[in-house]
């Protein structure tokens, strides 16, 4: 029998089409969920659902039991660092063997505030005597659809404080991919892949690639850092998220995230998803 495979944050960007590539190629999966989860997209065959909550070692420790290997997208928070710990710790006590974690792309570097969160979860991890696998992911295309989408519906505009800084934004389905084989497959352990998308591209190209794809004129509207602020906390996000994305905002604008790696392709034998791909499959998301 296959051993079951544990997905913490499965109803996640990527965890959620992770359980479904997993659940479709016949894989025993079991998720964790919260009594607040939304858990419609996770009813597929052999997925199993146990409550478990980030702030319970025990609850983790339990949804840990029988399992070789977990796959975790800790929450953007605050106490991300001390949430994800506490997987460490439960996985070390429940025997796990292969820790697969969603960081962010230049964790190596501890340049900002999202990176040093990251890197002192992997560090923790190469401390801990478990395998490790790194996936350190670019800015997900989906964050168009979740931060940007309304406006786009509303008004035809999207506004980010991005000024025409490219980044090579990735489809998060292919970051799920790419976790598909590092957790079916030997030779991950141990390792970091850094993930991006095929070719960096500017929020002024992705408003017209969403005007030609929606058929409706989408504008971009580059906003000042303060005014994105105002906005994120009015949105009731906290001050230290908001701080974090701000920063990352700011690196982004001046190109520092334009670099491409192939790390997609070679791992999944697929070529990575365009923005323009992206942008028909959600289609829907963009039109009011
Ligand atoms: N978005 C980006 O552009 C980007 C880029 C690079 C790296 N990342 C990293 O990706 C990670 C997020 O991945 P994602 O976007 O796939 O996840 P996501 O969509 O933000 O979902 C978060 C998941 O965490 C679960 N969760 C939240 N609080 C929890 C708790 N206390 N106990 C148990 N589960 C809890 C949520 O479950 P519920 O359904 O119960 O709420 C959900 O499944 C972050 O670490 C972020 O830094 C993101």
């Amino acid at each position: 029998m296959q051993p079951t495979i544990l997905i913490i944050g499965a109803t996640g960007n990527i965890g959620s089409e992770l359980t479904r590539l997993l659940s479709n190629e016949g894989q025993n999966v079991r998720v964790t969920v919260r009594p607040t989860s939304n858990t419609e997209k996770l009813k597929n065959p052999g997925v199993e659902l146990v409550n478990a909550d980030l702030s319970d070692t025990a609850s983790l420790k339990e949804a840990m039991s029988g399992i070789e290997k977990v796959f975790f997208a800790a929450p953007l928070a605050p106490n991300m660092v001390e949430l994800s710990s506490n997987i460490i710790q439960a996985a070390k006590e429940a025997g796990v063997k292969h820790l697969v974690k969603i960081s962010g792309i230049g964790a190596e570097l501890e340049a900002i505030t999202l990176a040093k969160w990251h890197r002192a979860v992997e560090k923790e991890m190469e401390q801990s005597g478990m395998d490790y696998t790194f996936l350190r992911p670019n800015s997900f295309m989906q964050n168009i659809v979740n931060y940007s989408g309304y406006t786009i519906r509303d008004h035809g505009a999207m506004y980010a404080p991005m000024g025409d800084g490219k980044i090579s934004l990735i489809d998060a389905r292919d970051i799920a991919k790419v976790a598909y084989h590092v957790l079916t497959e030997k030779g991950h352990e141990n390792k970091a892949y850094t993930l991006t998308g095929p070719s960096a591209i500017s929020y002024p190209e992705i408003a017209d690639i969403l005007s030609t794809v929606t058929g409706k004129s989408v504008k971009f509207v580059d906003v000042s850092a303060e005014d994105a602020r105002k906005s994120m906390l009015g949105a009731g996000m906290p001050t230290e998220v908001v701080d974090a994305l701000l920063e990352l905002n700011h690196i982004n604008k001046l190109g520092y995230t334009a670099d491409v790696s192939n790390t997609v392709e070679e791992i999944t034998g697929q070529k990575a998803t365009s923005f323009e791909a992206f942008a028909k499959d959600n289609k829907e998301a963009f039109l009011g």
